[in-house]
């Protein structure tokens, strides 16, 4: 089994197939940085879907098993039913999921479901449709992505996950309103702290809501329990209603790193592999394959990149020097 230097397995692929967004998150893709002079990149460097897989078919020969699709938003690549089909059939995949702000989810989820999509998360901070359009700052309404949301659960895209990244001051006021609404509804709501990633979005550790907070305020109203994670290594801890109208997580990645049993790989829509979040380099495989290396060739460049793996940056946070330009999350996919 291929482990990094502190002894973690390669299980989890993320790929990122566009840096391009429909919102602007202001947390994530400022209007003011995030521009019409902004360069996203240009088509000709993204990896095709043959790249992809090809990529995908070698990270899983060395265990990968699980693969989320991201973005910027992944549901703006054109055809990528054609992609999840192509990934669904390689041998050990057994978990495909893709992470998306759920404006063209309605639209999408049946062909998304037909061809090989297991399950999807969908963006959502806010069930206040004012708090919801300042923070996504592109006139996207909360009523679309509960529309969608429901399409999708149809389709068979579920269970559903849904993530709130939770800012002081801009949508902690509405955590009980949120729980609320997911309640018995089977689908799961995951509330976020708001990390430091990237260099755009002004994080100030004053900003971040503990999830220990999230906890107690849900909990003062409809009592929760603890339960074990669904899978080792799992990123959000789970709470249950202890009236049974279903389950929330929380995500602590500032609170309570989880470095400790990280097993993801980040691939971006460019075809650079980075081994941590907050990566300020990653290691380009793009060149190389588009040069002509054969599988053995693109294979040893990952085995030994996670071989000298020692990331643990959220363990490290207050250590580490923030002068470093840290690649943005709308690029290397959350
Ligand atoms: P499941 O497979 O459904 O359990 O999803 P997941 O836990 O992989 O969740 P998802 O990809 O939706 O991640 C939720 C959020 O957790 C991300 O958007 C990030 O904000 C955060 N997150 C995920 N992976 C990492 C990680 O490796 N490091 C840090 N610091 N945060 C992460
Ligand atoms: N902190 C925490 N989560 C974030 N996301 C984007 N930026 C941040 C941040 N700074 C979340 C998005 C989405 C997922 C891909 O990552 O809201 O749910
Ligand atoms: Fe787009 Fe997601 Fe970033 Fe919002 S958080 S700008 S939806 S990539
Ligand atoms: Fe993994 Fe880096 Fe996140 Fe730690 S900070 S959990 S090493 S991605």
């Amino acid at each position: 089994m291929l482990v990094d230097t502190l002894g973690r397995p390669l299980q989890d692929l993320r790929i990122s197939v566009t840096d391009r967004c429909n919102f602007r998150c202001t947390y994530c893709m400022p209007r003011d940085i995030f521009d019409h002079d902004y360069e996203f990149l240009p088509r000709e460097d993204l990896l095709t879907f043959e790249e992809i897989e090809r990529l995908t078919r070698i990270f899983a020969d060395l265990g990968v098993r699980k693969v989320r699709l991201t973005g910027g938003e992944p549901l703006l690549r054109r055809g990528l039913e054609t992609l999840i089909g192509r990934i669904a059939a390689i041998d050990g995949i057994d978990d495909l999921t893709l992470t998306t702000n759920g404006s063209l989810l309605a639209r999408k989820a049946a062909a998304l479901a037909a061809a090989g999509l297991g399950r999807v998360t969908v963006s959502l901070d806010s069930i206040d449709d004012e708090v919801f359009r300042a923070m996504n700052d592109a006139d996207h309404s909360v009523a679309d992505v509960l529309e969608a949301i429901e399409v999708a659960a149809a389709a068979g895209l579920a269970p559903i996950k849904i993530n709130a990244v939770i800012q002081r001051g801009v949508n902690d006021g509405g955590i009980v309103a949120m729980a609320e609404r997911f309640r018995h509804t089977g689908h799961v709501v995951r509330f976020i702290e708001f990390m430091d990633v990237g260099t755009a979005n002004g994080w100030v550790m004053s900003s971040v809501v503990p999830t220990s907070e999230i906890v107690s305020r849900i909990h003062a109203r409809w009592p929760l329990e603890p339960i074990d994670p669904a899978y080792r290594g799992e990123v959000a801890h789970r709470w249950r209603y202890v009236d049974g109208a279903g389950e929330i997580g929380v995500i602590s990645s500032v609170t309570a790193p989880f470095c400790r049993d990280c097993s993801r790989l980040r691939l971006s829509a460019e075809g650079v592999m980075y081994t941590c979040l907050f990566a300020t380099g990653g290691t380009d495989l793009k060149e190389p394959l588009r040069a002509g290396a054969d599988d053995q060739a693109l294979r040893d460049i990952v085995v030994s990149t996670w071989e000298a793996r020692t990331d643990r940056y959220s363990e490290r946070r207050t250590e580490v020097s923030l002068d470093l330009p840290k690649v943005e999350m709308s690029y290397i996919g959350g």
